[in-house]
């Protein structure tokens, strides 16, 4: 048998229950219906009803966060947060090349300019000897202002993300923003349930942002989480993302331009059922992420694994091949017979929107360009 043969046939012997095998299926295992249908007895439908709330509750209990604000999608609980913390028109905030292309648009829609930096090998997140480099090399700080003396504009924040569910080296992160006085936001969007040195991702900075989209490890259908320690940010991100009216039992007064933004209860009826057997999701993708491991070990393919002190969710499992060329007849093969796979992203940096951008050398992150795929990672039923 080729190789690719081989990886195919393994991968459909462990998900036997679907054909084609997808990348990432929902699967719905617990009282998703029984709670939707209690949104359409009540007819709490909208964001008003029990499950908005129980839903941010369970993502208080699992990530460790104060507070949690359902929003409509990731993307846009990405965009509110950064429009909350101050980030104005011009400013930089810096994030990693390697990443979906959501990281960058939510910079954009708050009105900054993204920097990109590259990732490292053993994280798939960002470098914080990248981002270092970069720092020593393009910056000065004022009075604990982070000025870019290339562009002579302000870099406010920088963006880490979480690949795949693999934490970063945040502690590294964290220390080099706090000299150089910059906000720490976390893109988390891919890694619920994955922790570094016990902490849960997104819980290290100013706050975090979490996805339910189709194809994450819960999902709502479409949907986002903002989790933050600081009550003044989400109060307002709340506050901001439910039109900025002012409570009251029937007048409208808004007293700013408001957003709608936040999560229908249907949505959350379904997250929240999801919630409820979520343990048994992360044993589930733990287990298959280590199935792989044997079987890619046994057939001397490298697989990505968990980075040291921490716990990886294991949303997407990924191969490396030695080279581009390998890496597309596998791509070919696969999704010729029936086994959905993809390559990583395009480097955000080369992407139209944002080829004016700065960016760093981005050796590691060309590599996964060239050589990762991602396998089929559902929970298996
Ligand atoms: C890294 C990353 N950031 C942001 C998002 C945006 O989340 P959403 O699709 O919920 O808008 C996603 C995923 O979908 C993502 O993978």
């Amino acid at each position: 048998m080729t190789l690719n043969k081989t990886i195919v046939t393994y991968i459909k012997k462990i998900y036997p229950a679907q054909n084609p095998v997808l990348l990432h299926c929902p699967e719905f295992l617990g009282n998703e219906k029984k709670y939707l249908a209690e949104c359409i007895d009540t007819k709490y439908v909208s964001y008003v009803g029990h499950f908005v709330a129980d839903m941010e509750n369970k993502i208080k209990e699992i990530t460790g966060a104060e507070y949690a604000v359902a929003i409509v999608n990731g993307t846009a609980a990405l965009h509110i947060l950064l429009l909350v913390v101050g980030i104005k028109p011009g400013d930089e905030i810096i994030t990693q090349s390697l990443s979906f292309a959501a990281t960058a648009a939510a910079i954009v829609h708050a009105g900054g300019t993204p920097v990109f930096v590259d990732v490292e090998r053993e994280t798939l997140g960002m470098s914080p000897e990248s981002l270092k480099t970069f720092l020593l090399e393009n910056t000065e700080i004022k009075d604990c202002v982070c000025i870019n003396k290339k562009t002579g504009s302000q870099i406010k924040a920088v963006i880490p993300m979480h690949t795949f569910g693999h934490p970063v080296r945040i502690d590294e992160i964290q220390k080099i923003c706090d000299e150089y006085c910059l906000l720490l936001i976390e893109d988390a969007a891919e890694s619920l349930g994955s922790f570094y040195q016990g902490k849960h991702t997104g819980t290290f900075g100013k706050a975090g942002i979490l996805s339910f989209n189709g194809n994450k490890l819960v999902t709502t259908g479409g949907g986002g989480m903002l989790i933050t320690d600081d009550e003044v940010i989400a109060n307002r991100v709340r506050y901001l993302s439910t039109t900025a009216k002012r409570p009251h039992r029937w007048e409208f007064y808004h007293d700013e331009v408001g957003y709608n933004l936040r999560m229908p209860s249907v949505n959350a009826a379904i997250g929240l059922a999801q919630l409820e057997y979520f343990d048994r999701i992360l044993a589930n993708k733990k287990e298959t992420a280590i199935l792989y491991q044997q079987f890619f070990d046994s057939i001397s393919i490298k697989s990505v694994i968990e980075p040291d002190n921490s716990k990886s969710n294991y949303w997407l499992n990924a191969i490396l091949f030695e080279d581009r060329q390998q890496r597309d007849e596998f791509l070919e093969y696969s999704n010729d017979n029936d086994v959905q796979t993809r390559p990583a992203w395009n480097l955000l940096h080369t992407l139209p929107p944002y080829q004016h951008c700065l960016h760093t050398d981005t050796p590691n992150a060309e590599y996964f360009v060239d050589c990762l795929v991602n396998i089929p990672s559902s929970v298996r039923v």
